[in-house]
């Protein structure tokens, strides 16, 4: 039977049904979830019982992370990409406090909702650099360039990146739509991701084509990971973007005021 709560109609397996629902189980099928969590070939080789043990495990310990969301008071779009998010964190078991949200752009008001709904809000501008020492599953819908890349190096090594899901932009998408060139210098971690990375495009429905549009869960296999050079994972070079005239970031800001 199903009841309501204060946080919409749970079905009797204690998920949160909405209209949004189906788009929420086409990301997270068990078996994407088993990709997502990076399970190795051991524990899908145990009885069906362990395995679900294990996956439960491994999916409580899922950590979140949602940057530029928007300004979701006054756009439909970041209001849409909210509630998906919320259903997300309850499909994935993933705790409201274990979700950490930043936008330099919330206003004060926005950012006391997000407080009231159980989210963590951060204080600090990371520009995406975060290191992922757990399985974290990172929002970046319709977020800059910039923002994928500088996470994509702060966890540039082959036992980091296997932690790492991403739902946000296709890498192939951002590659077919910029110059080779430019697209190398500048993004090279996307460049390089898009070559070890699984992508799974979103299927969304029609009237949330603009919301959703070019959005993927993008998984990082370590067999894969690891057929990269060798040479790739000795000290990174931090992103500079020295030679980028529409840098999609807001930067944090140094101590005189001014963006770093
Ligand atoms: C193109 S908008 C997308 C907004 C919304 N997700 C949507 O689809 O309409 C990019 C967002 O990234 C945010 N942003 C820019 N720099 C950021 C940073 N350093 N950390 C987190 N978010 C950032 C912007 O404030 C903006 O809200």
């Amino acid at each position: 039977m199903e009841r309501a709560d204060a946080n919409g109609i749970r079905s009797q397996n204690n998920r949160i049904e909405s209209p949004l629902s189906p788009m929420v189980s086409s990301i997270f099928s068990p078996e994407q979830m088993l990709a997502a969590v990076s399970l190795n070939q051991k524990d899908t080789e145990s009885s069906s019982g362990q395995l679900h043990e294990s996956l439960d495990a491994k999916i409580c310990s899922l950590e979140c992370v949602c940057y530029g969301l928007g300004t979701f008071s006054s756009c439909v779009s970041a209001r849409y990409q909210l509630a998906i998010m919320l259903l997300l964190l309850d499909a994935a078991k993933i705790p409201l406090k274990h979700c950490l949200v930043f936008d330099p752009a919330f206003s004060s008001g926005e950012k006391d909702v997000l407080r009231e709904l159980g989210l963590t809000v951060l204080t600090e501008n990371e520009e995406g650099k975060r290191l992922a020492t757990k399985p974290t599953l990172f929002y970046l819908m319709h977020c800059g360039k910039a923002l994928y890349n500088n996470l994509l190096w702060k966890n540039w090594s082959p036992n980091c990146l296997p932690l790492v899901v991403i739902i946000g932009n296709s890498f192939n998408g951002m590659r077919e739509r910029m110059i080779e060139r430019e697209f190398k210098r500048d993004y090279s971690y996307i460049n390089q991701a898009v070559t070890i990375c699984e992508e799974r495009q979103l299927t969304c429905p029609s009237h949330l084509t603009d919301v959703f549009c070019d959005t993927a869960l993008i998984t990082f296999n370590s067999s894969k990971v690891n057929t990269l050079n060798q040479s790739t994972w000795t000290e990174p070079p931090e992103p500079q973007y020295q030679h980028c005239s529409d840098l999609e970031i807001i930067l944090r800001e140094s101590q005189n005021g001014e963006s770093t």
